[in-house]
């Protein structure tokens, strides 16, 4: 999947979210609250569904990452988030698509599964393991449990 002016070889990305390089950047938030992190369980698609995510989602044309964080955790979740630092790495997910994460504080709301998610979880460090993440998202997870209380 060579970046490249006609996109790659799936045909499947999607062209109007890439961003010019060939690559649609998926962000995700390590929501981090009273030393918990917040796991989300996909409801959709089939090949995903029931298996744990930082929630998140693609960045449209033109927008920042951090502003499309904020939409996401919004739409998703209903609450209000605040971006803090971006963790280190950069994740590919299916062809053509990369996911970047940041830690991300709660500003105002209660989280809900209001669309994509059927279920969520806050883990404390020890019970990270306890969810099945999807195999994309552990480094991301491991990485945000140097940000929880006990590491
Ligand atoms: O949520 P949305 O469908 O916009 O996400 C775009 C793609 O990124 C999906 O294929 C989803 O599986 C993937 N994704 C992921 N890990 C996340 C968030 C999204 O693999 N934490």
């Amino acid at each position: 999947n060579a970046p490249g002016p006609y996109g790659n070889a799936s045909g499947q990305r999607d062209a109007g979210s890439e961003r010019g390089n060939g690559t649609v950047l998926v962000v995700a938030a390590a929501l981090l609250d009273r030393g918990r992190l917040l796991a989300a369980r996909r409801s959709a698609p089939a090949d995903l569904a029931g298996r744990w995510e930082l929630p998140g989602g693609k960045v449209e044309p033109g927008e920042r990452p951090e502003d499309a964080l904020v939409r996401e955790l919004r739409e998703e979740l209903g609450v209000e988030a605040e971006p803090g630092e971006r963790l280190p790495g950069a994740w590919p997910l299916k062809p053509g698509y990369v996911l970047w994460v940041w830690t991300a504080r709660l500003l105002s709301g209660e989280p809900r599964p209001l669309e994509d998610h059927d279920a969520l979880r806050w883990l404390a460090r020890a019970e990270l393991d306890s969810v099945d993440w999807l195999d994309q998202d552990r480094p991301a997870v491991a990485e945000a449990a140097l940000r929880l209380p006990g590491a």
